[in-house]
């Protein structure tokens, strides 16, 4: 069985893709700090397949725990999640950002040339697109100025990806860009374990209903948008994690110093006010929410043009806005 590591993979979307890698045959070895995590997820993950994961506690940016995984297993591919991604944090903080988000890239890396090791997926964001002037947003989309540091991390990690490969160093990366991921796993064993006050709009929207905040206000309604709230494309996580094995198969098949990118997003945008009604809907309760004024920095509309993932990765997303919102809903009923 092909081992693969998966760094940040007691996260959110790396233990949902442990578990469509092991799905698919092959074998995640994790490495997670828990910075952002928590160690009840590998039993979780055990409780979904089975399977004890081999894991090691440690921070990418440490060699020596790379060096240790390295020693001790024959690794096939990696799959770099660990990163920070806190908006706001990030700007407050910015080298922390780039130490962490940056240098643990360089480093691991530099890890694969030591070992052999030719295919890595990377886990960018459709944060690089900005707010696009047309839309969908399709691969070719020019990337933007960043708004963040945490972006412009992860357009530096690309640019760090394109010219790694084009040194022919004889590997293989594909960079996927996420849209918004939502949703949990179906058997409500794993999902998003937010660190205080949620960022995101769905976590906020399950904690509101489950009465840990008392509203959720709704960052502006006065957009050129449909109903005048912001538009994004919300990706259920299991499809995503699938995106992950999917690359890694086409990996496999392509010849050696190869890098692309593709967009990971349902195709559909949706306004918040639209999660909002899929939430109620699927929970069968109203959300207590305001309208609010807009957050400076946000995006008004975008999603995805997913043409390129669908032909050539041959992937494609199978859940709707409501599964995610009914997903989303039971995992955070089922937290303590
Ligand atoms: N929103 C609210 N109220 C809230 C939280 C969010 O109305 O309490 C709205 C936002 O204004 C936005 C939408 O819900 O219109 C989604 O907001 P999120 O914060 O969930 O997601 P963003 O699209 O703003 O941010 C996400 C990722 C970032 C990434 C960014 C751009 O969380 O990491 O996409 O790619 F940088």
């Amino acid at each position: 069985m092909k081992k693969i590591l998966i760094t940040g993979g007691a996260g959110y979307i790396g233990s949902h893709t442990a578990v469509e890698l092991w799905n698919a045959g092959m074998e995640p070895i994790i490495l997670d700090d828990f910075s952002n995590s928590e160690a009840k997820v590998l039993d979780r993950l055990e409780e979904i397949t089975g399977k004890r994961f081999t894991f090691y506690q440690g921070d990418c940016n440490d060699k020596t725990v790379l060096d240790s995984i390295g020693k001790a297993h024959q690794i096939e591919g990696v799959i770099h999640f660990a990163a920070f991604k806190a908006v706001g944090e990030s700007t407050a903080k910015p080298l922390k950002y780039y130490k962490n988000n940056v240098g643990s890239l360089v480093l691991l890396l530099e890890f694969m040339q030591e070992q052999g090791i030719k295919d890595l997926v990377f886990s960018s964001s459709c944060t690089v697109y900005g707010q696009p002037e047309v839309l969908p947003v399709t691969e070719a989309t020019p990337r933007q100025e960043a708004e963040s540091p945490y972006g412009n991390t992860k357009k530096i990690c690309e640019d760090i990806l394109i010219d790694y490969v084009k040194s022919k160093p004889g590997i293989r990366v594909i960079s996927l860009r996420y849209f918004n991921p939502v949703g949990a796993h179906p058997s409500s064993k794993i999902g998003e374990l937010p660190l205080g006050t949620p960022n995101n709009l769905v976590p906020f929207i399950t904690q509101v209903a489950a009465g840990i905040r008392e509203k959720l206000t709704v960052f502006g309604a006065d957009y050129d948008t449909m109903d005048g709230s912001c538009v994004r494309d919300y990706i259920h996580v299991v499809d995503l994690a699938d995106a992950h094995v999917k690359a890694f198969s086409f990996l496999n098949q392509q010849p050696e110093n190869f890098y692309d990118v593709f967009n990971v997003g349902t195709g559909n945008g949706n306004t918040v006010l639209e999660v909002i009604y899929a939430f109620e809907k699927v929970s069968g309760q109203k959300l207590n929410y305001v309208i609010g004024p807009r957050r400076p920095g946000d995006v008004v509309k975008t999603w995805a043009d997913t043409t390129k993932i669908k032909t050539v990765l041959g992937w494609q997303p199978k859940y709707s806005l409501e599964d995610s919102m009914r997903d989303s809903w039971n995992w955070q009923k089922g937290l303590k």
